[in-house]
Parts: structure tokens; C-alpha cells; sequence
């Protein structure tokens, strides 16, 4: 039997402790409540039977109406969002475990009959890069749909992203979650800045590295005023194409974004790999200048094992690990690492929408 003991560790990041090193990583599951976009009631035993986690990481959340691009996706925009999310928060605390909220605007991956007044969603520039989002049918089944073809955002409403941000992380305060994770991965409105491919403005926020970095930076900045830089992560998915916004291979360039997140001293920056999407993995050259341009916690996360994050921790280059479709169908995953136990089998047709089934049904270890 293989025995880990860098998994296991326990981490600082902004001056809190977490158990273990085996995080669970952001799952959108569509099963939130329409139209509040309330996280429904069986969410608060799904995420407090995964409380042995070193850290929950919530699922994918929108900080406006406007930023829904799924339905089913939760909201935390409001307050009986925000009174809904605590019970879940309180729930993970009673277990012993930690929560931090991933924070969201979908963008260009949306659907305008999701959308206030059923506008065409927003993006950096109106491309459509045909990317499919998924809506409900009668029975409240998803369905997968076409994205409607965005309209480039003014500059009042990506002053208005902002200003969102920065009352959800305020809600996300709240209700008392550990932190909130910054979405600016896997192709979402922040990312759609990014990229060169989705934004072709000609104003600020457009053309250079800086123009084009600079609403996930003010994102940033934002919520670390509404908190502090502790309790503040980002998740970004560098090299690698996520819902066809592809954010270059350009190691360089991505080397240079994540100096100038470093200078905000967050929390964390969590890494989205491309290898489960079908992407290179990463080199190890890549990997020792990423832990050059930041200071603090690297967690890392795609088509991981637990050898795989074994090594890294051990040779520095990463801190923690998320585990996404294991942690779905192991809600004791971390114990069961620790023990060397087998894992369940994962049943993707319940990952997205329905109910109990195959969300809070999987078997603990016995
Ligand atoms: C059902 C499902 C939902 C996901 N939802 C999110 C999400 O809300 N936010 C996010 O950043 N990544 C999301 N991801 C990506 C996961 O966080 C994770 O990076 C991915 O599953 C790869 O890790 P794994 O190989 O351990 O599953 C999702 C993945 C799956 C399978």
C-alpha cells in the first residue's frame, strides 16, 4: 500500500490553518433553485459530508444576474442568497472543515433567455466563439443549448463587473465562508479579457498584456478591499483552450499575469491544468517559473493523482492539490488517501442537474 505524507500535511495560506492538503475543487452542479438561484437545501449535506477536505472550494458562483450563464448555477448577489449560503458555511464549520466560495461571471457562456431583460450577455468583444451552455427543460433537466452571441460590454457595465465582485466577496464575508476564489479560468468573462482571440477592444481594457489584464486586476483589487488579500484566492487556467477561449500557449505571457497577481499577495492561486481537457501537461520548467513569479500558496488541479501531487509538493513546485470528480464521488476522499482505501465509481450522467441522486448518495468508506 502506498502511504502519502505531504497530502496529508496540514498548510497555512493568509495566516489560517488547513488540515490536510487534499482540497476539493470547484464543481458546478446545477442543482440551485430557480428563479432565486438559491443553492437548494440537499447542497448543505453534499458539501459538510466533504468537510474532511483541507478545503471546500464551492462551486462556480454568479456575483450578478447578469453573470448567470447556467441554469442551475447558484447565486450570491443577494441576501436570502446570502442567508442561504451560511446555513452551508455554518454546516462545513460544525464538521470541521473549511469553505471558500468560487466567484463567477460566465460572460460570452450564456444564454440571453437567462439573461435581466433577455439581453444578449456580455464579453469583452461581441465574437461568438460557439461554445454551448446548458438550460432547463420542462422537467427541469438540463439541456444543452448554443450560447447567444455576446455584445462587447461598456465601460460602465465592466465598472458594474467590478462593483459585483466586490459585494459578493462582502456577502461571501457574511456569511462567514474562509475565503472566495476569483473565477478568471476556463474561458469566463474574465478570462474572455484575457485572451486575445475574445477581445478585440481598442480602449483600456484591450490590446497589451496590461490592457487586457486589467479587469481581472481590478477584479482583484476589488475584492481585496471588500476583504483582505488573505482571504482572497484566484483560479486561472493557463495554456490550455476551456469552453473555445483559448488563452494562447504563450508561456510568457502567462508567467507575466501571475507577477502581476502576485503583487496583490493573495491567498492562493490555484492552477486549472489543461491535461483532463485534453491539453499538454505541463513542463517542469514551466512549473518552477510559475513558483518563482508567486509568493504564496500554489494549489494545482486537473487529472491529479495523489502520487502525482505527492511528488510536486515534494519537490516544491506546488502546496495543495483539488481533486473535482473524485471528490464528487468520494465525499471521504481525503480520509480515504490517507487510509490507501479504493475510491467509488463516478457516475457522470448525474454530475450536471437532478437531485439526491449521485449527489449526496455516494457511500462513505465503511
Ligand atoms: C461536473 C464538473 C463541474 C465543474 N465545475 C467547475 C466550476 O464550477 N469551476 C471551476 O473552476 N472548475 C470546474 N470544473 C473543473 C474542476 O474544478 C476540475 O478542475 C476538473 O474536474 C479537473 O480535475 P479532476 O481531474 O480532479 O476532476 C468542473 C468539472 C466538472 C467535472
Amino acid at each position: 500500500m502506498t502511504t502519502y505524507t505531504k497530502v496529508l500535511e496540514p498548510i497555512n495560506m493568509g495566516g489560517q490553518q488547513f488540515k490536510n492538503r487534499i482540497f476539493m475543487a470547484p464543481l458546478t452542479r446545477l442543482r440551485a433553485i430557480e428563479p432565486s438561484d438559491m443553492p437548494n437545501i440537499l447542497a448543505t449535506e453534499y458539501y459538510s459530508q466533504r468537510a474532511g477536505a483541507g478545503l471546500v472550494i464551492a462551486e462556480a458562483t454568479q456575483v450578478s444576474a447578469q453573470a448567470k450563464g447556467y441554469a442551475g448555477a447558484p447565486g450570491l448577489h443577494n441576501e436570502e442568497q446570502m442567508a442561504a449560503w451560511k446555513v452551508i458555511v455554518d454546516a462545513v464549520h460544525a464538521k470541521g472543515g473549511k469553505i471558500v466560495v468560487q466567484l463567477w461571471h460566465t460572460g460570452l457562456v450564456s444564454h440571453n433567455s437567462l439573461q435581466p431583460e433577455g439581453l444578449a450577455p456580455i464579453s469583452a468583444s461581441a465574437i461568438k466563439v460557439g461554445v454551448r451552455t446548458s438550460l432547463r427543460d420542462g422537467l427541469g433537466h438540463p439541456i444543452r443549448v448554443d450560447s447567444t452571441t455576446p455584445r462587447a460590454a461598456s465601460i460602465e457595465e465592466i465598472q458594474q463587473v467590478v462593483a459585483d465582485f466586490a459585494q459578493a466577496t462582502r456577502y461571501a464575508k457574511q456569511a462567514g465562508f474562509d475565503g472566495i476564489e476569483i473565477h478568471a479560468a476556463h474561458g469566463y468573462l474574465l478570462h474572455q479579457f484575457w485572451a486575445e482571440h475574445t477581445n478585440q477592444r481598442t480602449d483600456n481594457y484591450g490590446g497589451s498584456c496590461d490592457n487586457r489584464a486589467r479587469l481581472m486586476l481590478e477584479v482583484i483589487e476589488a475584492c481585496v478591499k471588500a476583504w483582505d488579500k488573505d482571504h482572497v484566492g484566484i483560479r486561472i487556467s493557463p495554456l490550455g483552450s476551456f469552453n473555445n477561449v483559448d488563452g494562447g500557449y504563450n508561456e510568457e505571457e502567462a508567467v507575466w499575469l501571475i507577477e502581476q497577481i502576485n503583487k496583490h499577495g493573495l491567498m492562493y492561486l490555484h492552477l486549472s491544468e489543461p491535461d483532463w481537457a485534453g491539453g499538454q501537461p505541463y513542463s517542469t520548467e514551466f512549473r518552477q517559473k510559475i513558483r518563482q513569479a508567486f509568493d504564496n500558496s500554489i494549489i494545482a488541479a486537473g487529472g491529479y493523482t495523489p502520487e502525482k501531487a505527492e511528488k510536486l509538493i515534494s519537490e516544491g513546485l506546488i502546496d495543495a492539490v483539488a481533486f473535482g470528480r473524485d471528490y464528487i464521488a468520494n465525499p471521504d476522499l481525503a480520509q480515504r488517501i490517507a487510509k490507501g482505501a479504493a475510491l467509488n465509481e463516478q457516475r457522470p450522467q448525474s454530475f450536471y442537474g437532478g437531485g439526491a441522486v449521485g449527489y449526496i448518495d455516494y457511500p462513505f468508506m465503511d
